[in-house]
């Protein structure tokens, strides 16, 4: 998919496909099958989160993604390509400590593009940086540390500069968990509106089941450990999304259903 804006002549979006994942851990000895025969895909400019159980293995299979982690079984391919390490084609978004302290909203912000792999001219990189700064309504706090800034705002800068190399996807961890219920709201509006715009595929991680409707094309529920593929459910709610979206009733049956799954996801593990 090819989209055009100024400061991007050319953006585009890669298809992510997990293809019969499993991995496991040594822990004290013992063997530990994190993840088995885990299967889905992300199509071009789609949003996907990713919701199970806590320590279910949904980090490691960003990892996988990311080329951080690499998979005992099956595959993840990018654009059709297998996954075999990290490459700056890929956008990610952490938790937390996802800013440097050192540097300016600004320089952070333009980090990726100062290295080579993502090297614009300093004309370039004033404006793509402009641009997200105005799209992350961060103008004047441009020459502002991490420090002075509030969680939702570093988070805020995080997400700017995993946009501002021209990703071919973007990976988010969690990104909004350590933020106050309101500003997290904010968030994720802000985030559903950058994703209108700019339509990179991505594959979003959250426990909050609210947080993945809203933001998403599809969800993924995921069973407890060992991880696999428990429902993927369309979320078939019109762009863009507001604040009363999340009053509808679509909206409400959507939640009640995919809080069900991830319960019994959880109950038929503990059980066997
Ligand atoms: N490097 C590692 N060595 C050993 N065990 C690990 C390692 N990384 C993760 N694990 C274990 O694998 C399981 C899955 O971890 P992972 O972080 O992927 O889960 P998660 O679904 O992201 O959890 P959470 O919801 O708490 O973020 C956990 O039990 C974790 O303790
Ligand atoms: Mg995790």
């Amino acid at each position: 998919m090819s989209i055009t804006m100024d400061t991007h002549p050319t953006v585009t979006s890669d298809a992510i496909t997990f293809d019969g994942i499993g991995k496991h851990y040594q822990r004290s000895g013992n063997r530990l099958q994190v993840i088995e025969d885990c299967s889905f895909e992300i199509g071009e400019g789609e949003f996907v989160s990713v919701i199970g159980p806590s320590g279910c293995g949904k980090t490691t299979l960003l990892g996988m993604a990311a080329g951080f982690t690499a998979p005992d079984d099956g595959k993840v391919r990018i654009g059709g390509e297998v996954v075999r390490g990290p490459d700056p084609s890929r956008g990610v978004v952490f938790q937390q400590y996802a800013v440097f302290p050192w540097l300016t909203v600004a320089q952070n912000i333009g980090y990726g593009l100062t290295l080579r792999a993502n090297r614009r001219s300093r004309k370039q990189r004033r404006e793509i940086v402009a641009h997200y700064v105005d799209l992350m309504g961060l103008n004047g706090f441009e020459d502002v540390h991490p420090k002075d800034l509030s969680g939702g705002m570093r988070q805020r800068v995080a997400i700017a500069r995993a946009y501002a190399t021209n990703p071919s996807v973007l990976l988010m961890d969690e990104p909004f968990a350590a933020l106050d219920a309101q500003t997290r709201e904010y968030m994720q509006e802000l985030l559903h509106t950058t994703q209108l715009e700019e339509q990179r595929t991505a594959l979003f991680i959250t426990h909050s089941v609210e947080e993945a409707i809203f933001l998403s094309t599809r969800v993924v529920v995921l069973r407890a450990r060992p991880a696999n593929v428990r429902a993927v459910i369309d979320i078939p709610i019109a762009f863009p999304r507001t604040p009363d979206t999340r009053l509808s009733n679509a909206f409400v049956d959507l939640r009640r259903d995919i809080e069900r799954l991830l319960r019994d996801g959880t109950a038929e593990r503990s059980s066997e």
